[in-house]
């Protein structure tokens, strides 16, 4: 068993890196007082390579492997989770999705543009009625021909209004139940498209989360990924591997609260002595950093399994279920550390244990990824 980063892997990290602490730690608590999406920064994840790392380079991506993908996540989420939730999805969901299952011409047309970051996308699968219940899509994709007369609202969707691709999911056929469901492309701008209310957050305050609405929007049948009836387990198997990222997010933020932490304990005196002179604060940073290894491991094992092309949902769920959960248990901890530094938005902690909960929500709640897991095992 060999835990040893390739060179590329470490070069990957450290641009990963860099580009967090130059360019998206400078007004990351600006940006998440005043909800404004990180457009410059984004811009530039893409003229980096960061929006479509793991997309053949034929389609304009970076055909890197999903371990470099979890490297970069880990690094930008440290700084910036809004901004690593946009890379997050366009990567895993969007990108990985069109790649995997799309026509030629759907990537010719859609994953170019994607994964080279001159355009974002965005993945619509909730509903006001269909968070965790997926199977149950009220938004329908009417036959009509050469064409599906699309009808519905969509909720939650990160990259909302930044995004110009939608992958949408809806029901074409409800009496077939989750096989009659379809996966549509629908570029912004289609008439009857409806970009609706701005999610007013606790955490992930830059990214653009908004519902969406659809009033007899015409999408071509060229635009539907896969066969009729495909777009539940397009949604559940693009899914799997969107947790992966996801994972690599919380470790990212629990990483983030520890080295602010870490470092906080070294400067700061108190009772004639640095914090991490106090043994209770050395317990406190040997837990969190035995967390964030366990995380870690959980989510190189998954990254891992889906390079090697082996089975990686349960790996996944796993990873995703154990990262957001330690996310939580670590940035309260730098809080902690922090006393009443730790409370107020200057020493970034508290924005991250915000930023923490919303791992334990999307791509699938703590108790959606239990389900999975209980399921692959009992199969
Ligand atoms: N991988 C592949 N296929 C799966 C699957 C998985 N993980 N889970 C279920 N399926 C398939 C099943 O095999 C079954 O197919 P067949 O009938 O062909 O065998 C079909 O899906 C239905 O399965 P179930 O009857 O078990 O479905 P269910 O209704 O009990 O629910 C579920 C399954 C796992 C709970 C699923 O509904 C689910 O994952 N829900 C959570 C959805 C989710 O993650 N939403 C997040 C929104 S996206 C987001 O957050 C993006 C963002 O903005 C960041």
């Amino acid at each position: 068993m060999n835990f040893q980063l390739t060179e590329e892997h470490l070069s990957v990290q450290q641009a990963a890196r860099d580009f967090a602490v130059n360019d998206l730690l400078p007004g990351v608590i600006d940006r998440d007082n005043e909800q404004k999406f990180p457009s410059e920064q984004v811009k530039k994840m893409g003229e980096l390579g960061f929006m479509g790392m793991m997309t053949d380079p034929k389609y304009n991506g970076g055909g890197m492997d999903t371990i470099s993908y979890v490297l970069a996540m880990e690094e930008i989420s440290k700084i910036d989770a809004s901004a690593s939730v946009c890379m997050s999805v366009n990567n895993s969901l969007v990108c990985w999705g069109l790649e995997r299952f799309g026509t030629e011409e759907q990537k010719e047309k859609y994953l170019k543009p994607l994964a080279a970051g001159e355009k974002i996308g965005a993945f619509c699968l909730s509903e006001p009625e269909a968070g965790s219940d997926a199977t149950s899509q009220r938004t329908t994709a009417e036959d009509q021909g050469d064409h599906y007369l699309l009808n519905g609202t969509k909720n939650w969707i990160t990259n909302g209004k930044s995004a110009s691709v939608y992958i949408v999911i809806a029901q074409t056929h409800p009496e077939k139940r989750h096989k009659g469901i379809n996966a549509l492309i629908v570029e912004r701008g289609m008439p009857g498209f409806v970009i609706g209310k701005k999610e007013d957050k606790m955490g992930i305050r830059g990214s653009d989360t908004h519902s969406l609405m659809f009033q007899d929007v015409k999408v071509p049948k060229a635009n539907r990924i896969g066969e009729d009836g495909f777009g539940f387990t397009f949604a559940m198997t693009t899914l799997n591997g969107g947790r992966i990222g996801i994972a690599a997010q919380a470790l990212g933020i629990a990483a983030g609260a520890y080295e602010f932490a870490l470092k906080y304990a070294k400067e700061r005196k108190a009772f004639g002595k640095h914090l991490s002179e106090h043994q209770a604060i050395q317990f406190k940073l040997a837990d969190m950093a035995t967390k964030i290894d366990a995380a870690r491991l959980l989510v190189w094992q998954a990254a891992y399994l889906k390079d090697q092309k082996k089975d990686f949902v349960k790996a996944a769920a796993m990873a995703k279920l154990f990262a957001s959960q330690i996310a939580q248990e670590v940035t309260t901890e730098a809080v902690q550390i922090h006393g009443g530094y730790g409370y107020v938005k200057e020493f970034h902690v508290e924005r991250l244990m915000r930023d923490a909960k919303i791992t334990q929500i999307y791509e699938g709640t703590t108790e959606i990824q239990k389900m999975v897991i209980s399921r692959e095992l009992l199969r």
